[in-house]
C-alpha cells in the first residue's frame, strides 16, 4: 500500500480525510467502533464493489446495502425515504452507521439520510470519483433536490471520516476524470496556483490517476476545501469563494437540464468569471489567458452558445432570489486573490458573456 495522507478539517466537529491507495481494504477501522450495523449507500454502478465491501465488514457487525439511482436522480426525497425505511426495518440505533460510496449526489444523499435519521448519526464518506474526493465530500453539506432546484432542502453535516481511495480513479474513462478534475482546476486558481503549474508542465501526468502529479494536485485542492470548510462550515465568508465558476456554471447546468457534466459548466464558468473579472479592472489579460490555455489544455469546454445570456440572467436570478441575496460573483483581483463583486452592472456581465459566447 503507497503512503496515506491525512488533512484534518478543523472547526467543532473536526475529521480526517485519508488520500492513499488501498483504503477500502481497511474500511472496517474507519467505522465507530460501536456500530453494529452498518448501511452503504451505492449507485448501480457499484453494486459488486459494494457487495465485496459488504463481505469485508461482515462478522463484527450487519451489512445492508441500498443501491440508489444514479447521479440526480438518486437525489431525490424518495431516495431519502427508501433508505430510511430500510434503517427502520433494520432497526438503526444511534450508535450505528452510513457509509456514502459513490460520486457526489451518492455521499450528498448519504450524508442526508445520516443526518436525519434519529435526529443524526454518524456518517463515513467514501467517495469514488474526483469530484467527490475534492468537493461534495469534504465539508458536510448534505442534502436532496426538489422540484424547485438543487439542494434546496439539506443538513451541515460533518462525516465522521473521509476516505479517498486513489484506486478507484483507475477505472474511470478519461472524461470523468477530466470533468471531474475542473473543481481541482478552480481550487489552483482561487487558492494553489502550483496546481496550475502542475498542469502547465505536464498535463496528461496531471490528470493521470498513477502519477504523483495528479496526486499532489488532488491532496492540494483537498487541502484548500479543508481550511476553507474548516473556517466557515455554514458559508458565512469564506467558503463563498468555492462559488468560483459556479454562478453562470449552475446556470448552464440548468440550460441544459443537468446533460452537461458539471465539471464542463463549471469550466465556461470559470471563463466567464475570468473575463468578468478582467473588465471590472481586476485581472490582468495574462490571468485571463491562463484560464483558456489550462482548460482548453485539459480538453475542458471554454464557450457556450450565443444568445443563451437572457435564459442564464434569468436563472442566475431566480437563484439568488430564493436565497434572499443580491447578486454576486466570486471573481479574481489576481490568481490566488478571489474577492466578491457585488451587484455587478447588467452591461458588465453582458460584456464578459459576449467574450465566451461561441
Ligand atoms: N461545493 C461548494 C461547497 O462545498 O461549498
Amino acid at each position: 500500500m503507497s503512503e496515506t495522507t491525512t488533512i484534518s478539517v478543523a472547526g467543532d466537529a473536526s475529521y480526517d480525510i485519508l488520500v492513499g491507495r488501498g483504503l477500502l481494504a481497511d474500511l472496517g477501522s474507519a467505522l465507530p467502533p460501536g456500530a453494529r450495523k452498518v448501511l452503504v449507500v451505492h449507485p448501480p454502478t457499484l453494486a459488486a464493489e459494494a457487495a465485496k465491501l459488504r463481505e469485508s465488514l461482515m462478522g463484527e457487525r450487519e451489512v445492508l446495502l441500498a443501491e440508489i439511482p444514479d447521479a440526480e436522480q438518486g437525489k431525490r426525497i424518495e431516495v431519502a425515504a427508501f433508505c430510511w425505511q430500510v434503517l427502520g426495518q433494520a432497526d438503526f440505533t444511534r450508535t450505528d452507521v452510513v457509509v456514502g460510496f459513490g460520486g457526489g449526489a451518492v455521499t450528498d444523499l448519504a450524508g442526508f439520510v445520516a443526518a436525519t435519521w434519529l435526529r443524526g448519526i454518524e456518517v463515513v464518506q467514501v467517495p469514488t470519483t474526483v469530484l467527490g474526493m475534492v468537493d461534495a465530500a469534504v465539508g458536510g453539506k448534505t442534502g436532496v433536490n426538489t422540484a424547485e432546484g438543487k439542494n434546496l432542502v439539506g443538513a451541515f453535516w460533518a462525516p465522521r471520516i473521509v476516505l479517498c481511495d486513489l484506486d478507484v480513479l483507475d477505472s474511470l474513462s478519461a472524461n470523468e476524470r477530466v470533468a471531474g478534475f475542473a473543481e481541482v482546476v478552480k481550487a489552483g486558481f482561487i487558492w494553489a496556483p502550483e496546481i496550475l503549474d502542475l498542469i502547465e508542465a505536464d498535463p496528461e501526468a496531471a490528470v493521470d490517476p498513477r502519477s504523483p502529479a495528479f496526486r499532489r494536485c488532488i491532496e492540494l485542492a483537498i487541502e484548500m476545501k479543508a481550511r476553507v470548510v474548516g473556517e466557515d462550515l455554514r458559508e458565512a465568508g469564506l467558503r463563498e469563494i468555492l462559488n468560483y465558476g459556479h454562478t453562470v456554471g449552475h446556470a448552464i447546468e440548468h440550460a441544459e437540464r443537468y446533460r452537461w457534466r458539471h465539471g464542463a459548466a463549471i469550466s465556461v464558468g470559470m471563463m466567464f468569471a475570468a473575463e468578468l473579472s478582467r473588465l471590472a479592472g481586476r485581472l490582468s489579460d495574462e490571468g485571463v489567458q491562463r484560464h483558456r490555455d489550462i482548460l482548453t489544455t485539459l480538453g475542458l469546454p471554454t464557450t457556450y452558445r450565443g444568445g443563451a445570456w437572457p435564459q442564464l440572467l434569468a436563472t442566475i436570478k431566480r437563484d439568488k432570489k430564493t436565497r434572499g441575496a443580491m447578486l454576486r460573483f466570486i471573481v479574481l483581483d489576481d490568481i490566488a486573490r478571489p474577492t466578491v463583486l457585488q451587484a455587478p452592472d447588467e452591461s458588465l456581465l453582458f460584456a464578459a458573456y459576449q467574450e465566451i459566447a461561441g
